[in-house]
């Protein structure tokens, strides 16, 4: 039984055939069934307990499920995978282990929401709720599917991500659609963190990576481990790991687990404990995250960035993005605080009303250590803080001037993308100019109405 060499290598290379190759034995029997019900839905339990599998009422509404594995024994009984976050299932929707297709989610009327694909052929002996967090579905002598194969947004200890497997964020905190940002073990080794351009697949640059690809001076990744004692590591092909977290100071004898691309697009490592001893202070504690500033993480070229559209991405406290529109500018979507922003008015290049002055017309915020690093579109120096205004002012094409390094000024135009604060900048200033209340000519006459300037 000992490895003295490469323990690790050996131990993550042979867990997969050791697995397959014993003979587990699930009790859940094939014809199993569990339905969607408004009060009573009933799910299929891991041996500890500590897991669930089953239906999940969504908050905002009465009649609308996922088919889900959670955390069983903790009130807040948080959701770590779910099968049909784009696809909600209604009341009545039921879910059955079939002998020949393994697990199928249909509706009241009969249609299929969500299937467990499993290959043509093999037949289903059982299915199995396991004590990781793990639900599969078991032939004579191999896992045919298995839950950890296909993470949604978390993953759990023990859990290994091979070559081109993704962690997608959801939609929002209360949306389990799927959500822009994502977890990608690539098939060079290296493991990222992208978003993708919703409703398309397109993957914008990393903003975070571990930079474990092929091709460097030391050996690939070819896993990324999350081990029964909390850590992450991408496992090397030489053996060797690189560790994202180091010392995780929660003990897993004592701690639940789980890593989650969050809805913002931080990924991050939570630990609670497992018994509320200490009263109701047990909660979810972030132990770890990456990257340390998404608002300066990365610049993405063809996409909004962190945020929205002319939005700006600030970091709090626990290093969480808050996005928030600038002056003048509000949400699109006033559901979506990530989403974009749009101007209360269009620049115009003076037809719209002739003869008014700009000045009249549009003035500017003063936002420090702001920036739009994108948008640029002239860079006019030396000039001074006021002709940088001015320029920008009579300027129709102008949306925001940014002024640094004491002479220069860059004149940007919409739509500003990666909004930022960012403390590197020395205490530029970003010129936002946006439109005054609505502009009412002054009357001399009779007509004047009351209250408007
Ligand atoms: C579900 O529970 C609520 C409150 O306990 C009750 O009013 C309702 O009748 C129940 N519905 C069903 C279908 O049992
Ligand atoms: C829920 O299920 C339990 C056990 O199956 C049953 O005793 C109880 O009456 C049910 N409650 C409701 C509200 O249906
Ligand atoms: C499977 O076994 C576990 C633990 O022994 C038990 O809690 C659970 O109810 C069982 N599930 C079914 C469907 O029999
Ligand atoms: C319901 O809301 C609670 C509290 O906001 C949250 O912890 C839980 O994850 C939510 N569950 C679902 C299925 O939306
Ligand atoms: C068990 O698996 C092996 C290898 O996948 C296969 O060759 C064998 O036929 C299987 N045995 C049964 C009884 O399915
Ligand atoms: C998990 O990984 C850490 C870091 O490599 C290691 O110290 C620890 O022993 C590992 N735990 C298990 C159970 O293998
Ligand atoms: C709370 O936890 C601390 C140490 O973690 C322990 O010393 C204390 O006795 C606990 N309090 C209660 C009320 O359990
Ligand atoms: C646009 O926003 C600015 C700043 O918040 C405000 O002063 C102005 O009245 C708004 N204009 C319109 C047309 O809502």
């Amino acid at each position: 039984m000992s490895f003295p060499l490469f323990p690790l290598l050996f131990s993550l290379i042979l867990l997969p055939f050791f697995s397959d190759a014993q003979t587990i034995v699930g009790n859940i029997t094939t014809g199993a069934s569990l339905t969607a019900a408004e009060n009573n839905s009933s799910s299929w339990i891991s041996p500890s307990g500590d897991f669930a599998f089953g239906f999940r009422k969504l908050n905002n509404s009465q009649n609308l499920f996922l088919l889900a594995i959670w955390y069983d024994k903790i009130p807040e009984k948080t959701l770590v995978w779910y099968a049909n976050g784009d696809n909600p299932a209604p009341l009545g929707s039921k879910l059955q282990l079939y002998a020949d297709k393994g697990l199928v989610l249909s509706s009241p009327q009969g249609e299929q929401l969500w299937s467990s694909e499993i290959r043509d052929g093999a037949l289903v002996n059982g299915g199995l709720m396991d004590g990781n967090g793990n639900f599969m579905v078991l032939g004579s002598n191999s896992t045919l599917w298995e839950s950890f194969k296909f993470p949604v947004d978390t993953i759990l200890p023990t859990q290994i991500l091979d070559k081109g497997m993704v962690v997608s964020a959801k939609q929002s905190e209360t949306s389990f659609a799927m959500g822009r940002s994502r977890l990608v073990f690539q098939s060079d080794g290296n493991l990222v963190l992208t978003t993708i351009n919703l409703p398309s697949e397109h993957l914008n640059e990393p903003y975070y990576a571990t930079g474990t690809a092929a091709g460097a001076s030391s050996s690939p990744g070819v896993r990324f481990v999350f081990n029964e004692s909390g850590y992450l590591f991408v496992s090397r092909e030489n053996g060797e790991i690189y560790l994202l977290t180091q010392r995780i100071p929660a003990s897993a004898k004592d701690f639940y687990f789980r890593a989650t691309v969050d809805f913002d697009g931080v990924f991050a490592l939570y630990s609670h404990p497992k018994s509320a001893s200490n009263g109701s202070d047990a909660k979810w504690t972030s132990v770890w995250f990456v990257p340390d500033n998404i608002c300066t993480a990365s610049l993405v070229s063809a996409s909004s960035g962190v945020c929205g559209f002319n939005s700006i991405c600030s970091l709090d406290d626990d290093g969480r993005p808050t996005c928030a529109c600038p002056k003048g500018y509000s949400l699109i979507d006033p559901n979506n605080k990530y989403g974009d922003c749009r101007p209360n008015f269009t620049l115009s290049c003076g037809d719209e009303q002739p003869g008014v002055p700009a000045e009249d017309l549009y003035d500017f915020e003063v936002l420090i250590n702001v920036d739009w690093p994108l948008a640029d579109y002239a860079l006019l120096e030396p000039f001074t803080e006021n002709q940088c205004r001015n320029s920008c002012l009579h300027d129709c094409m102008c949306s925001v001037a940014i002024f640094r390094l004491g002479d220069k000024c860059w004149k940007k135009k919409l739509p500003l993308s990666n909004g930022r604060v960012d403390p590197g900048l020395d205490g530029g200033k970003a010129l936002l100019k946006f439109r005054k209340g609505p502009y009412i000519p002054c009357q001399r006459n009779k007509n004047k109405r009351d209250g408007t300037v």
